[in-house]
């Protein structure tokens, strides 16, 4: 990549930063599209957080992509919120417009995108399991309640913060049905039945230790599993899947359109899909993470 006088700069604030596949990702698409771009990542201090955001618009940055464990921390600072952002209490991309910071959220559109491509069964009227209700747990739910998802079940080891969530999406989503589990509770091989999606936003899977998350006499031929975790790519949860013969998906296809999403809110051109995926397979083995 030649960097010159007329290169503009993206990138992400993180901390820590270093697992980052982003760049790989958009550097790959800057290139292949021959525009002047270069994605940098930015180790933020977490002291730092809002002289780093202030001088987004001095240095003359284009736009940055926000991780972990800023996604929430940098709102106060930006000018404007866009619906999905405000609806998921989260950032992950800041982009300047008419000199202001304008809050976005790709995460949960990245995932709808992922989902309709890979799992590829109809949203609309069906019951998900989710497991989590961290940030990633968020702007999947609300990305499912937009779809037209018929019933949300939360599944989290922190019970009030499950509770939290479907509070949030109760007073956006009249007619969606949700309800909330103890994380150890039994049962649950009554609640989730054939035809339903089971999705784990956690990190339990990322090691081969880990313990499964759901008993695996739950799983149906009829239903899907996603796991946000794309290294390993084949979590146990996956592995239960493949072996059940059901439909499933990790979280590379997240990442990605998470990724080609923010790339089309700054430079206001269609994301090269296929050079961002290669970029990211090829890096993907090499680093151990979840979403970002
Ligand atoms: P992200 O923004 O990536 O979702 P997060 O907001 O830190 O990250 O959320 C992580 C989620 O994984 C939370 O739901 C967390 O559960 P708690 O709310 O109880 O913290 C869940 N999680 C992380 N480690 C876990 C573990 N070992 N067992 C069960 N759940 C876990």
């Amino acid at each position: 990549m030649l960097i010159t006088g007329k290169t503009r700069i993206v990138g992400i604030f993180g901390n820590p930063i270093e697992q980052t596949m982003s760049p790989y990702m958009h550097n790959a698409a800057f290139e292949a599209l021959s525009l002047p771009y270069c994605y940098l990542p930015f180790n933020i201090n977490h002291n730092d957080l809002e002289a780093s955001v202030r001088s987004i618009i001095p240095l003359g940055i284009k736009g940055v992509n926000i991780t972990i464990p800023f996604k929430m921390k940098v709102i106060p600072f930006l000018d404007e919120l866009d619906r999905h952002a405000g609806l998921i209490g989260a950032v992950n991309t800041i982009e300047v417009r008419e000199g202001r910071l304008i809050g976005h959220n790709t995460d949960g559109n990245g995932f709808i995108k992922a989902f309709n491509e890979e799992i590829d069964l109809p949203i609309a009227g069906r019951r998900f399991l989710i497991i989590g209700a961290g940030g990633a747990a968020r702007a999947v739910a609300f990305a499912l309640a937009e779809e037209g998802a018929g019933e949300i079940i939360i599944k989290n080891r922190t019970v009030e913060k499950g509770r939290v969530l479907a509070d949030d999406l109760r007073k956006n989503f009249f007619s969606l049905k949700i309800s909330v589990m103890e994380f150890n509770a039994y049962g649950i091989n009554n609640l989730i039945t054939d035809g339903d999606v089971i999705i784990n936003t956690t990190s339990v899977g990322m090691k081969s230790s880990d313990p499964l998350i759901i008993p695996p006499d739950i799983l149906r031929p009829s239903m899907a599993v996603c796991d946000l975790i794309y290294n390993p790519p084949e979590t146990p949860l996956l592995r239960g899947a493949r072996k059940s013969g059901i439909r499933f998906m990790n979280g590379l296809g997240m990442l990605l359109y998470q990724g080609a999403l923010s790339f089309e809110i700054w430079t206001g051109l269609k994301a090269p899909i296929e050079v961002m995926r290669e970029a990211l397979i090829r890096e993907a083995s090499k680093t151990k993470c979840r979403t970002e």
